[in-house]
């Protein structure tokens, strides 16, 4: 990997790499306001994770109704090391790594004296979350070579290449914020930089009884409803608007023809957002929605289908016993 040209930060005895532009924050405030004028009006779901939207998302993954990280959690736990990849000489790489407790659970397999060969890259759009992660794990697995590096994998993953086989993961049911056709051509990007034999580690929620899966966005203490306003306080910072939060509910619910939950904020009365970066105020009314996530759901089909179309072989499907989450072991064809 080729890093000179960038920034490149110490983090305790490892290292950050930044390549993340530096023009961000225009190209942001463009999308949101026309998100917001568009019908259906939209604010794209990478904006919920601001400081508190992350702690809030943290307190919601431990929730009675919130199955998918308890149950991939329990999926991690037993899985057979050798059943992922051989873990000699590996670069474990972990698209949007966030907190680094289920890459825990993985690393917790690798015998001692096998973590010398084994290097970590977790990529993440967040600084603060890379930091925090990097020094935890430094102090959990001394003997593990770890390199953070700031990115929006979505666009950018061409940086991560070279010769060292590889394992990429991508955890958390996080495939499902993508549209389904976005999905497909995201695997197929990180494929194209895969070697033969690299694995694909991708975890999908599954489609289920529709009360569990309702139940797991409308929780009983109010969790996620106030996951889902805290994005107008995030958007209230990037584009200096007034949003208040106590103008809008929190909408979820399944939607059977998309197999996917949606999540919208939906106006209580009638409200008028003003913004220095918009001409005219934007008007909302009492009833019109806001929507501001897709959290897909699949089938064995879909996984099939998007291992197809990016050239990877199913190696082995882990799933609970419900078969309400599944960790999918993609090999690279060649
Ligand atoms: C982090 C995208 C997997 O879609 O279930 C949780 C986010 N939204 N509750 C999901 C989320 C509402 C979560 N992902």
């Amino acid at each position: 990997m080729d890093y000179s040209t960038r920034n490149v930060f110490e983090c305790g005895s490892a290292t950050i790499v930044n390549y993340l532009p530096e023009i961000g924050l225009e190209a942001a405030i463009e999308e949101i306001i026309t998100g917001l004028h568009a019908r259906p009006r939209r604010i794209s779901s990478k904006y919920f994770y601001d400081k508190k939207g992350s702690k809030l998302f943290e307190n919601i993954t431990v929730l009675d109704e919130y199955y998918p990280s308890r149950t991939e959690k329990a999926i991690l736990r037993m899985l057979p090391l050798g059943a992922i990849t051989d873990c000699s000489k590996v670069d474990i790489v972990e698209l949007g790594s966030g907190d680094h407790s289920k890459i825990t659970l993985f690393l917790d397999k690798i015998p001692v004296k096998q973590m010398q060969g084994v290097r970590y890259f977790p990529v993440d759009i967040s600084r603060p979350a890379l930091e925090a992660s990097i020094k935890e794990l430094a102090c959990m697995f001394p003997g593990l070579a770890v390199q953070g590096i700031i990115a929006d994998y979505i666009h950018q993953m061409h940086i991560v290449s070279g010769e060292r086989k590889k394992l990429y993961c991508f955890l958390g049911s996080t495939i499902g914020n993508l549209d389904r056709g976005d999905a497909m051509q995201f695997v197929r990007d990180i494929s194209d930089t895969m070697n033969p034999g690299d694995r694909f580690l991708i975890g999908f929620d599954r489609v289920k009884d529709v009360q569990i899966l309702e139940n797991a966005y409308n929780d009983a203490q109010g969790l996620t409803a106030q996951f889902n306003r805290n994005i107008l306080n995030v958007i209230n910072r990037l584009i200096e608007s007034d949003f208040d939060t106590e103008d809008f509910e929190h909408r979820a619910f399944y939607n059977r023809a998309e197999q996917r939950i949606e999540m919208h904020l939906e106006a209580i009365t009638d409200v008028c957002v003003k913004t220095p970066f918009a001409a005219e105020n934007i008007l909302i009314r009492k009833g019109e929605r806001i929507h501001t996530e897709n959290s897909h759901k699949f089938e064995e089909k879909d996984i099939q289908l998007i291992g197809e179309h990016a050239e990877l072989a199913v190696n082995k499907i882990f799933s609970d016993e419900n078969q309400w989450f599944s960790l999918v072991n993609y090999k690279k064809i060649g």
